[in-house]
């Protein structure tokens, strides 16, 4: 960290001495006033529920500019990370700092590729579930389990243990996400195929069945792929901060993933996808897009209770860039299934166009996120709605991991642990039962 020419300086009104921070320059971005000696020196905490001007940690992955509608990993724009790179050749820029060469990402590919089976015990664990659990629910408790099935690789604090532990990671989610899918619809699971791509390998656990070849479509595997580089990193999100804090304790790398996962299910964060489909299908079922002005009136009712899902977002207060480039694979997607004149997308379409010219969204600055088109993509697919969540986790495995591993290698990282406004009750005395 760079210290700034400048420090800020907090001063009391009740005459208590004031105080000189630390303030701090990142290569880009707001400046972080240091508050860490804050209680030593005062006796006081920050308050900031929600995160809402609190830097984290520091981190040299993912950069946004929210104002812009602008998204780097490691420095690299994600409008020519999506047209000129894969997912592997973004895995490894992400986990290790830079874009691979052809050599470097064969070596890469084929060390992923080696490890996408799972155990044959999973399909046991997975058999314990009812057929209509949630997918959520099942990787939540698969990806936890994965730490019973590796024992070689738990020590978060081994570089060794921590490296095979992502590899694992990124080569098996897409596995348990196939099962996942597969158990839930009475299917055989389809063992991986290394001499696929990624998100071919992907499709073909998803789709194929051993009755039948299966050849994958090249459109929709690239939509996939982009839809995996798309969600792979996003800085210090819910559920990254979710696995910062989880790992912070020196659990082992499959607890604290499983953590990311259980946090990206939520309808504020990666539900979203599947919350925003479940929303053009209510709206298309009141009437489609001529029920439009009466959903964005309940939309703009505080008391409706009811959001446009797929808008809005916490850091963005312009268009998601992710959004726009999901709106070209959408196009490409359903052009390339016939699928143009698809109701929802129209739907979706139309309900765009109005937020982006409301007074209500313009003044909030509310635009389309990824999630918007990106239930469009996946429906349009063949990919179940309740899939949605799992496979936005599958992508943003590689961020969490590097996320963690970026944390544990800092040496000014410690266990995670915030402090409270406490506005309970002060000291009482317990009463005996017969005179409370
Ligand atoms: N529909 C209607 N109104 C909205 C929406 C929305 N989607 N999003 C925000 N607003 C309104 C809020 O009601 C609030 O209005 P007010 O100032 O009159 O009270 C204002 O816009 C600011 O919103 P906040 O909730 O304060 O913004 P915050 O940063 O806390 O929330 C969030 C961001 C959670 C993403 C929110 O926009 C939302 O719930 N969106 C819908 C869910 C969604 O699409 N989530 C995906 C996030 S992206 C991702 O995880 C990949």
């Amino acid at each position: 960290m760079k210290l700034a020419d400048n420090k800020a300086t907090m001063s009391f009104s009740n005459g208590a001495p004031s105080v000189d921070l630390p303030v701090y320059q990142g290569s880009v971005g707001p400046d972080v006033i240091d508050i860490r000696k804050l209680y030593a020196q005062t006796g006081m905490f920050t308050y900031d529920p929600g995160f809402l001007s609190t830097a984290s940690c520091q981190s040299a992955i993912t950069y946004i500019d929210g104002d812009k509608g602008e998204l780097l990993y490691r420095g690299y724009p994600i409008e020519q990370l999506a047209v000129n790179c894969d997912f592997m050749e973004t895995c490894h820029l992400l986990l290790y700092g830079n874009l691979p060469n052809e050599a470097g990402k064969a070596e890469f590919t084929k060390r992923v590729s080696n490890h996408t089976m799972v155990n044959e015990q999973m399909q046991f664990f997975l058999r314990g579930f009812r057929r209509d659990a949630h997918p959520m629910a099942i990787m939540t408790g698969l990806v936890g389990a994965l730490s019973a099935f590796y024992h070689d690789s738990t020590d978060i604090n081994n570089p060794e243990h921590r490296e095979i532990s992502a590899i694992r990671l990124i080569a098996k989610m897409p596995t348990l996400v196939a099962m996942a899918y597969k158990y839930s619809a009475g299917q055989p699971y389809m063992y991986p195929k290394n001499n696929l791509s990624y998100a071919g390998n992907f499709m073909h656990m998803m789709f194929a069945t051993p009755c039948e070849d299966y050849v994958v479509n090249p459109v929709i595997e690239r939509a996939l792929d982009r839809i995996f580089i798309l969600h792979a990193d996003h800085e210090q999100n819910a559920s990254t901060s979710t696995v910062r804090l989880c790992g912070s304790s020196g659990t082992n790398p499959f607890a604290a993933i499983a953590a990311g996962v259980a946090c990206l299910w939520g309808p504020s964060h990666g539900g979203a996808n599947e919350a925003c489909l479940n929303m053009l299908e209510d709206i298309q079922k009141m009437g489609g897009v001529a029920k439009v002005g009466e959903f964005m009136n309940q939309v703009k009712d505080k008391n409706s209770g009811v959001k446009l899902m797929g808008f809005g977002h916490r850091v963005y207060k312009n268009y998601d860039p992710r959004a726009k480039l999901m709106q070209e694979t959408c196009k490409e997607v359903l052009t390339a299934l016939g699928l143009e004149n698809d109701p929802l997308f129209k739907l979706a379409m139309a309900l765009e166009k109005i937020a982006l010219e409301d007074d209500y969204f313009v003044q909030r600055k509310l635009y389309p996120n990824v999630d918007f088109y990106s239930g469009i993509v996946q429906r349009a697919i063949g990919i179940p709605v309740s899939l949605f969540t799992a496979i936005f986790s599958l992508a943003r495995t590689v961020g969490w991991i590097a996320q963690l591993n970026e944390m544990i290698g800092d040496p000014e990282y410690k266990i995670g642990r915030p402090r409270q406004l406490f506005t309970g009750s002060v000291k009482r005395d317990v009463l005996p039962i017969a005179q409370r």
